[in-house]
């Protein structure tokens, strides 16, 4: 009796010492408040009273970005019909793990079904989730995209002491194939020493703000020492950090501006209002802490769309202040697609824009009438489907929409995937109010239905 529980004792033990490098996928909570399949069609034969699915889960996940073959976890999360399925907190790892010299990223691949076949007819919804980091921990949640019924959300986290990839600094008389430099031992934090002080530290977002509790235009300090005025959105999920507003029946502010200007904050920060946080700001801040981008667009008083991207990050000015993001929906907004993305792609401005004109719409989008666009603002132009920085034009229109001989292309964003109907990257939508807003909490706690903005 006790040589088998010392047995089972060195077993663990070795499995666990043998285990030195890892990388582990929490799964921590699965939505589906619509209780239907991929199809549409309803789970339960209840649905119409509230009834969700019965889901079962299959996953793998490799600590890189590639492809995932393997399935290494697969079974039933839920068997009481619930449209929600919180404290999930299902592990999920990539066996190879200590065969990695660096850690850049992982693919995670999840599937959800009525039935263990994960047939098509039972499938609930499929996410294959890519993120490019060298971070050693995080968390994130997903939306999927589902036609005709409301999506559903995944929320994860990720942790693992694989050393982060360092690029190489070296010439090329060092003769190592690989340019990981940094050693094995697990990630401990910093070990910078604490020394008390009583300086306040000042603000470096809205979050920062002792007992911030009402939303209104604060001083925030990015660099720790430059005061810039900002709309501080207190929600009842978290404080929202706005850094661009747009509004056709707010105070007039020319964004019609060079690049120059779109480096340094312009207009007033107010509920919804016309202003720019400036891309040094944007890239002082978001490199200094993990953010998330939530955007919102309105035509008229309803919320068009609400999309979110993890990991938001601009570059500096060496990189043309570079956006780095991953996108919540994939394939739409700014991770909508022609020959490229916004993500990935440069801030310019009609002045600075390299490549050819004519095949971006946002400056060679020519009518019928052959009225060939004014171009309009900076962005980060890549697939040129995209400008919230574009002319305001007043909403005459319930859907917002804007005739194809107007010569401007107002102020737009892409909520479909595909070029539109007559083959355009653009989609001949112009919103009246929108904006930007950054903030560190879980995604998870965003009321993805919360319209308040579009109000008022
Ligand atoms: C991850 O991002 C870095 C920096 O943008 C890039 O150099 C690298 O190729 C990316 N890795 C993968 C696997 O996509
Ligand atoms: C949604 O519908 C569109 C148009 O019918 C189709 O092209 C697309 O593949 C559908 N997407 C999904 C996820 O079913
Ligand atoms: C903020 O709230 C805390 C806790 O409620 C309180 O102790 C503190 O005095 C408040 N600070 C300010 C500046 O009001
Ligand atoms: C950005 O870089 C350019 C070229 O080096 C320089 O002229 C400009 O002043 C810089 N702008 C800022 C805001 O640093
Ligand atoms: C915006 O500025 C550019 C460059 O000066 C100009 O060509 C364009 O006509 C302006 N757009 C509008 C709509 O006035
Ligand atoms: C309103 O939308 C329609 C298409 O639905 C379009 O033909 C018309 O030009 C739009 N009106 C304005 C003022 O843009």
């Amino acid at each position: 009796m006790l040589r088998n529980f010392l047995s089972i004792f060195l077993l663990i033990s070795l499995t666990s010492a043998d285990d030195s490098q890892f990388f582990r996928i929490l799964i921590r909570e699965f939505d589906n408040p619509a209780g239907t399949h991929f199809s549409g069609q309803s789970c339960s034969d209840f649905g119409f009273v509230g009834l969700g699915c019965n889901t079962w889960l299959e996953a793998g996940v490799i600590a890189q970005v590639n492809d995932v073959a393997v399935t290494t976890l697969n079974q039933q999360i839920n068997s009481r019909y619930e449209t929600s399925v919180t404290g999930l907190n299902l592990i999920v790892e990539d066996e190879n793990a200590a065969s990695y010299s660096f850690f850049e990223g992982f693919t995670l691949q999840i599937r959800l079904a009525s039935q263990n076949t994960f047939a098509d007819n039972v499938l609930i919804d499929s996410f294959t989730i890519n993120i490019n980091t060298t971070d050693q921990t995080g968390i994130y949640s997903y939306t999927s995209q589902r036609n005709g019924t409301l999506p559903t959300t995944l929320s994860i986290a990720w942790s693992t002491n694989i050393p982060p990839f360092v690029p190489s600094t070296t010439s090329a008389s060092e003769s190592t194939t690989e340019s990981f430099t940094g050693s094995t031992t697990a990630f401990t934090g910093s070990t910078t020493t604490y020394i008390p002080t009583t300086t306040p530290i000042l603000p470096k977002d809205c979050s920062e703000i002792p007992n911030l509790s009402i939303s209104g235009a604060q001083t925030i300090y990015p660099d720790g020492v430059t005061a810039v005025q900002v709309f501080c959105d207190v929600k009842s999920y978290g404080i929202l950090t706005v850094i661009q507003s747009r509004d056709s029946s707010g105070s007039s502010t020319d964004f019609n501006q060079t690049y120059d200007s779109y480096t340094q904050q312009f207009g007033n920060p107010s509920a919804a209002s016309n202003y720019w946080f400036g891309l040094e700001n944007m890239n002082v801040l978001t490199n200094q802490k993990k953010y998330t981008l939530l955007i919102d667009v309105c035509c008229g008083n309803t919320l068009s769309s609400r999309q979110i991207y993890h990991g938001f990050k601009i570059g500096s000015n060496s990189t043309k202040y570079k956006l780095s993001a991953t996108a919540d929906l994939p394939g739409i907004g700014l991770d909508y697609s022609s020959s490229r993305k916004d993500i990935g792609s440069e801030f310019s401005t009609y002045d600075t824009y390299s490549l050819d004109k004519s095949s971006c719409d946002e400056f060679g989008y020519a009518s019928d009438d052959d009225v060939t666009v004014q171009p309009y603002g900076g962005w980060w132009f890549g697939s040129c489907g995209n400008n919230l920085n574009g002319a305001l034009i007043s909403n005459t229109n319930e859907t917002c929409s804007i005739s194809s001989f107007a010569g401007e292309l107002g102020v737009n964003l892409r909520t479909t995937t595909g070029t539109n109907s007559d083959g355009w990257d653009v989609d001949l939508i112009s919103y009246n109010r929108v904006r930007m807003a950054i903030f560190t909490f879980d995604s998870l706690l965003i009321e993805k239905s919360d319209d308040s903005f579009c109000k008022n």
